[in-house]
């Protein structure tokens, strides 16, 4: 039997504390909460399709897009696995416009999180790979007082930790303190996660990519180009690209991850700043890119530096193997593609 197999997620995080004598465990506990939270929502996931969970609750979030029921299951879920732990001073999802308040008494904790409760929404009915999403920092107003909105708007690079949750034909945990990326794949028989996917590096070179292609005639020139180029076979990679695009930022990035690829969602005529979110979606998967040895820019700036100025602010990401996320630099560069908004 291989050793690996009962290295469960909480062993492997706190094993990882360890190896840093100033830490308090604290960060290994919220990570189990997490991981909790992950568990009820996979099960309910796995439900979907025989519960009355399908459908729209009719209701629009702060985005305008319209949201089904298990978005607001999964929000709900996050928060009330994360919100009486003592280890949060504020919370905040992309399916709320304000921050989230922890009730008080419980409010005082050192860690500060965002999330994405469920990404890839629009395939839930048909049965394929969505996911949850999460970025912690630590908090930069007094300890001992409840958390503020500033506590939420730290660039990526203050990030202490990150992680995604895919439900696919397997449920698989992925995260990150910054040193190596670690996945577990959920046992449904043990109810728990075990390690499955040990350090995790994306190669420096692919043949993936993954964008909405349906969006062609809004691009830049530089986009454009770079695509065909993809599309062409040159003397030097021989065969043209792959186009693999899932519309689960999530799955579309773990399957990078593993397979080498690059993901983008790109600024174009009709959104200026593209439509992925700087706080619970672009910066935390920047952060597991960049720990698996990849980048991830919003056009001509490191993600990860973007000093954010809302908490659902929007921006374009290029993220993934490192020289494929070069090569798309420099064309964007060329063209005066960049977006300066950011
Ligand atoms: P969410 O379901 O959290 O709103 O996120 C959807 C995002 C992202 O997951 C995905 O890659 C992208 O939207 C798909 O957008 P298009 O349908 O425009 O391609
Ligand atoms: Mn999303
Ligand atoms: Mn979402």
């Amino acid at each position: 039997m291989p050793k690996q197999r009962f290295m469960t997620l909480p062993r492997h995080i706190l094993e990882g504390e360890k190896k840093h004598p100033e830490a308090t465990g604290e960060l290994s506990a919220l990570l189990s909460q997490i991981a909790l939270a992950a568990k009820t929502i996979s099960l309910e996931v796995n439900k979907a399709g025989l519960a009355d969970i399908l459908g729209f609750t009719g209701e629009t979030n702060t985005h305008g897009e319209q949201v089904k029921k298990l978005d607001m299951f999964a929000h709900e879920i996050m928060i009330r696995a994360l919100d009486h732990g003592g280890h949060f001073c504020v919370m905040a999802s992309e399916e709320e416009e304000d921050i989230i308040h922890i009730p008080s008494h419980h409010d005082i904790g050192k860690y500060v999180i965002l999330f994405d409760p469920l990404d890839g929404s629009s395939n839930i009915d048909a049965n394929v790979s969505i996911g949850t999403i999460f970025s912690i920092y630590k908090r930069i107003s007094p300890e001992g007082t409840p958390g503020t909105l500033e506590d939420c708007l730290q660039p990526g690079t203050e990030q202490v930790a990150a992680g995604y949750i895919v439900y696919g034909s397997s449920t698989i945990f992925v995260y990150t303190t910054g040193e190596g990326v670690y996945g577990f794949t959920l046992d449904p028989a043990f109810g728990e996660f075990l390690l499955s996917h040990d350090d995790i590096k994306i190669s420096k070179t692919c043949s993936i990519y993954s964008l909405n292609e349906g969006n062609y005639k809004y691009w830049n020139n530089g986009l454009k180009k770079y695509i065909k180029y993809l599309q062409d076979a040159d003397d030097q990679r021989g065969k043209p690209y792959t186009a693999r695009y899932i519309g689960s930022m999530v799955a579309d990035v773990h399957r990078n991850l593993l397979y080498g690829g690059i993901y983008i969602y790109p600024a174009d005529k009709r959104s200026p700043t593209g439509k992925l979110r700087l706080m619970y979606e672009c910066n935390p998967m920047a952060f597991i890119v960049e720990a698996a040895g990849g980048r991830a820019i919003c056009g001509h700036r490191r993600i990860m530096e973007i000093e954010p100025e809302s908490l659902h602010q929007r921006v374009p990401i290029y993220i993934g193997s490192e020289e494929a996320v070069n090569e798309v630099e420099k064309y964007l560069k060329e063209y005066g593609d960049v977006d300066l908004t950011n």
